[in-house]
């Protein structure tokens, strides 16, 4: 595991969290001033990130800078290059998400699109713009949320889990290509995860799977273990059983007929 202090040599002096105002990426940027690095926190909502950011530069003694933008929008990860380019940035982590719940036909496509720009544009924008900087600075490290349901088809989030699945390949295509030149990349593949936007979009009914929801913390510690060693990262020993049984073990079209069967009797009846 890299120490705390080998861990900000090598990703900082700043990290940006894209979607850090609750939740996993919250998680996330308490874990990384713990570790000493300054922050950009990114999201929507102005107020929530300024007190956030003010407890974090007090309490663990680091800069923080706060860009509140629409990570849906098309000029979004512009903005947020522009206004880091003074700034040494050692970590990107794409944390921000919007998922559209509910048959196909009955979302917008409107919705449909706000998943792609939001899920892929944003990120991809990110990983292009800061991976210029930090293939020229020499070091760094990035970071896409995805999610179990990308391994496969999921319905009544089938848009969401393609754009998961889109983070997933990318990742593990620019760990190859960029593992030599000191950028680390690497892909998170989450299960179930207790934040405030999961437990808004949670029915009561668990739809056969248990309780399987994890911690946002234990989430940001395996990631941040993971990064640097390997191109993606299950966190959770179930989760990790779970898509090894998904993806190895069992018939894609029987994954993709019980996956449906769990989300129909979680979102739908
Ligand atoms: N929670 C789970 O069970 C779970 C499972 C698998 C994968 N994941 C993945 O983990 C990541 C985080 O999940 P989460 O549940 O913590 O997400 P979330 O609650 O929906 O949102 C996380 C953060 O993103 C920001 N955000 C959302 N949309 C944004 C936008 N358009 N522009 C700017 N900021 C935006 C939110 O802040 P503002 O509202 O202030 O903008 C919030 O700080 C996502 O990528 C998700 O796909 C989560």
């Amino acid at each position: 595991m890299v120490d705390k202090v080998n861990f900000a040599a090598r990703y900082g002096q700043w990290a940006i969290v894209a979607g850090a105002s609750e939740g996993l990426g919250a998680a996330y940027a308490q874990e990384l001033a713990s570790r000493g690095l300054n922050l950009v926190l990114v999201a929507r909502r102005s107020e929530v990130l300024q007190s956030f950011a003010s407890q974090l530069s007090e309490k663990y003694e680091i800069q923080t800078k706060i860009i509140v933008v629409d990570l849906s929008k098309s000029d979004s990860a512009e903005q947020i290059a522009q206004n880091t380019n003074e700034l040494e940035i050692g970590l990107m982590i794409y944390n921000a998400a919007f998922s559209a719940i509910g048959p196909f036909l009955e979302r917008s496509l409107a919705d449909h699109f706000k998943e792609i720009h939001t899920n892929i544009h944003a990120p991809l924008k990110l990983v292009y713009l800061l991976g210029q900087r930090m293939l020229a600075q020499g070091h760094g490290g990035i970071l896409l949320m995805s999610s179990l349901s990308a391994f496969h088809g999921s319905a009544y989030i089938s848009t969401y889990s393609a754009t998961k699945a889109f983070n997933i390949l990318l990742a593990e295509g620019l760990w190859e290509e960029w593992r030599e030149q000191g950028v680390d990349v690497l892909v998170c593949v989450s299960g179930a995860v207790k934040t405030p936007g999961y437990v808004a979009s949670e029915p009561q009914q668990t739809g056969g799977l248990g309780d399987m929801t994890m911690n946002p913390d234990q989430v940001v510690l395996e990631a941040l273990n993971a990064l640097g060693k390997q191109p993606y990262v299950i966190p959770g020993r179930v989760n990790r059983l779970a898509g090894f049984v998904m993806r190895h073990l069992l018939p894609r079209k029987a994954v993709i007929q019980f996956m449906g069967r769990v989300l129909r009797g979680k979102y739908i009846e």
